[in-house]
């Protein structure tokens, strides 16, 4: 990393993990001056149409539901599926993957993850299929994409649904096919630190008008006509101002995404070939969104562990998360099931005791990515 050699100092302002990318707000104020005239606020209004349908052409999928946030997407796409017994899913994520199982009175049932992706193993599933399970619930985490086809070809062979996390991507693709497209059903995210923010938010895509038709019942009490309600639904509905700021952030989404790039690609630059350190490459014929920038320290090598060099990027006004640790399996909550054993996932406990995700956001500025590597360089 020649050119950072020179380069000393901590930044003026705390650095955090992410920052949300927001719109001019004149543009905005247009918005919700609109908003305000109508009076219409929620329940289906015009801007949560046409963010619907701006979002499925965006992301080249045929079918979304909006929701107020990912987590309550993720509790109504189990019901939608009527998903019951145990789920397959992993360690490796945000609580709130496998709280929704929780809610749902569903089992969760760990599965470690690959070495090279952090992402569920899909060799590790059939040993952990019972007769009880009934659905797989994987995340591309990092929002770099699962093994999509394989999972799909064990999916098919046991008769079992797959319920994507995709909370961390935002128009990734696979040779172009929309990653979304896989599963039965995708959840998303649009909460603040996400690339795609519409404050909170979030969405589930499905494939069908049937399963759109249910998911839209349930995220609105059940009701499915004025005085008819079919289900006990839930209130999950996104309003007219997360709606309108969505559909203006879709004007500046790709820029967002490549200046996320220039920073993961700075990254990588700053720390290659650093003994003891190692990040993730973009994958072949993958189009990625950049959500994070995931390190792994290993102390034997770099010196250092992960928490010192963690508490050494505070001290230089840096604020680095321990994305993912502890695993969701460690939680009192979990840890008492047979999956949540220690030894049973060597490489999920491994990789959540090693890794840290570095800032990473559009405003981002390359001196301050220099200055990351470097407080992270002089400390080895
Ligand atoms: C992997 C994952 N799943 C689910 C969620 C929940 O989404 P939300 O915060 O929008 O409820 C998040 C993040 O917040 C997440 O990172």
């Amino acid at each position: 990393m020649k050119e950072n050699k020179n380069i000393s100092g901590k930044p003026d302002k705390a650095v955090r993990v992410t920052k949300p990318y927001l719109p001019p707000l004149e543009e905005f104020q247009d918005y919700l001056r609109d908003i305000w005239d109508s009076r219409w606020l929620t329940n289906n209004g015009k801007y949560h149409q046409e963010f619907e349908k701006a979002l499925c052409e965006y992301l080249g999928v045929k079918y979304i539901s909006l929701f107020p946030n990912g987590t309550l997407a993720l509790l109504i796409a189990l019901q939608a599926l009527r998903i019951t017994g145990e789920v397959l899913t992993t360690p490796f994520s945000f609580v709130a993957t496998t709280h929704a199982l929780w809610w749902n009175n569903i089992k969760p049932v760990f599965v470690d993850i690959e070495s090279d992706t952090f992402n569920f193993n899909p060799t590790k599933i059939e040993a952990a299929i019972t007769p009880q399970t009934t659905a797989i619930l994987p995340v591309h985490i990092y929002g770099n994409p699962c093994k999509v086809e394989i999972i799909k070809k064990i999916a098919d062979t046991y008769g079992l649904k797959i319920i994507y996390d995709a909370c961390h991507t935002f128009g990734v693709t696979i040779n172009d096919i929309p990653v979304l497209k896989y599963g039965d059903l995708s959840v998303m995210s649009f909460h603040a630190t996400k690339v795609f923010t519409t404050f909170e938010g979030g969405a589930i895509v499905c494939h069908d008008e049937a399963t759109k038709r249910r998911i839209d019942n349930l995220k609105n009490f059940g009701f499915a006509g004025e005085t008819t309600v079919v289900a006990p639904g839930i209130n999950a509905k996104m309003n007219e101002f997360q709606a309108a700021l969505g559909l203006l952030q879709l004007k500046y989404i790709d820029k967002a995404i490549e200046k996320r790039k220039q920073v993961a690609c700075h990254y990588r630059e700053g720390l290659k070939n650093i003994s003891g350190i190692s990040y993730l490459e973009d994958m072949p014929d993958v189009k990625h969104c950049y959500a994070y920038f995931p390190v792994l320290i290993d102390v034997d090598k770099f010196g250092k562990t992960r928490d010192d060099v963690y508490e050494e990027l505070k001290r230089h006004n840096i604020y680095g998360r321990r994305y993912f640790y502890p695993l969701i399996s460690q939680f009192p909550t979990y840890r008492g099931l047979e999956s949540a054993q220690p030894g049973i996932m060597p490489v999920a406990e491994r990789v959540t005791q090693k890794v840290i995700c570095l800032p990473i956001y559009p405003e981002l500025r390359i001196k301050t990515v220099n200055q990351i590597c470097q407080a992270i360089l002089g400390y080895s």
